[in-house]
């Protein structure tokens, strides 16, 4: 049998620099009463959320996918001919082809990378994470861009008052390199396809075609919550165990913004000490889906109140079923 070179990498992977983008509409809960029998006091109490951001003319997936992508790389110092690979995750880029990553690529000057989009939701930044830290582990690129970009806004049935007020706008980003030390954890991940109902798109492409109505996300918001708040908090104790930690070796938690009655839960099961920081950036910014992630991670490191070089567990969680989570340490 002839022999095939393998290709080798470096032993370890870390997180070099996150960057994020929030669109300018502010859009608080007063707003969405408009469309949907409800109250600002309700939507505060069943979920934190005070508000969110949406896009505005002239900002759009690409724009703000460009924005984040562009903070990222500045602020890694590399030089980006060497990045060589991009993945975005997203669930709102209209083009089931081409995918959008190889044109962000091209605008960013980043020549000759592979690049191609991934789906899977509110995990969809940990799924790239993951896929991020083999490929520079396997020596298949030096530097890998994950970004993560959704417009949900435009996807969001304003007329169904379980899902209207949820969802916000926004991207993040990341740079992923070689490492002297781990700065990745083991990815603990999954799906359950047998919860396809549970987070939906109202139609599919053809269905959309013949009756004029674009397809907008439903959602089985109690069956999410329940599966939330019992395997996902599990899943969560298996990424400590995964990367050897315990609860208290823990400085930052950040969860995906789905509700922050969801966070506390995790909160409890984990048992995490008060001094662990917590990302709460739902209040403000709603669920962002895939972009979750990365902008509660730059608005921590932004804001002072996490470090870099702090150890922080991530989790994402959503349609599909699906779910990832890491640990990291703060780039
Ligand atoms: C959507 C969500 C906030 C709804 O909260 P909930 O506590 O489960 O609410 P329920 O659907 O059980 O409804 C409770 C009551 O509030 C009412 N209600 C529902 N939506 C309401 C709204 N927008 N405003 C006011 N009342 C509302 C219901 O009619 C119900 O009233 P009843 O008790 O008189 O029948 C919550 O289920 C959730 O956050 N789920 C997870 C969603 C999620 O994370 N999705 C993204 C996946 S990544």
């Amino acid at each position: 049998m002839t022999e095939i070179k393998a290709s080798t990498g470096p032993k370890y992977a870390r997180i070099y620099s996150v960057g994020s983008a929030t669109p300018s509409r502010v859009i608080d809960n007063e707003f969405l009463l408009q469309y949907i029998d409800s109250s600002d006091e309700w939507i505060t109490q069943r979920t934190g959320i005070k508000e969110r951001r949406w896009v505005a003319e002239g900002e759009n997936i690409e724009t703000l996918a460009m924005e984040a992508a562009g903070k990222a790389i500045e602020r890694a110092g590399i030089d980006r001919a060497e990045i060589g690979a991009v993945i975005l995750s997203t669930i709102s880029h209209y083009h089931q082809t081409p995918a959008l990553a190889p044109k962000l690529a091209h605008q960013l000057g980043i020549p000759d990378a592979a690049a191609y989009d991934i789906s899977a939701a509110c995990a969809g930044f940990c799924y790239g994470l993951a896929q991020a830290e083999s490929i520079v582990r396997a020596g298949q690129a030096k530097y890998v861009l994950v970004i993560a970009g959704e417009v949900i806004s435009e996807i969001t049935n304003l007329e169904d008052r379980g899902t209207a007020f949820l969802f916000g706008d926004g991207a993040g980003a990341v740079i992923v390199g070689p490492s002297e030390t781990n700065g990745i954890g083991p990815v603990v991940w999954g799906s359950d396809g047998g919860q396809e109902n549970v987070i939906w798109q109202t139609a599919d492409w053809h269905t959309a075609v013949e009756t004029g109505v674009f397809p907008k996300l439903g959602m089985d918001g109690r069956a999410v919550f329940k599966w939330a708040t019992s395997f996902i908090a599990r899943a969560t104790k298996k990424c400590l165990d995964g990367a050897g930690l315990t609860p208290d070796q823990l400085d930052v938690f950040i969860p995906h913004q789905a509700n922050d009655r969801i966070t506390d839960t995790l909160l409890r099961y984990l048992k995490l000490p008060e001094t662990v920081v917590v990302a709460r950036t739902i209040r403000q910014l709603g669920n962002n889906s895939a972009a979750t992630v990365p902008m509660a991670m730059d608005a921590l490191l932004s804001s002072g109140e996490a470090t870099s070089g702090q150890t922080a567990l991530i989790i994402g969680f959503g349609a599909g079923l699906v779910y990832a989570g890491q640990v990291i340490t703060l780039p």
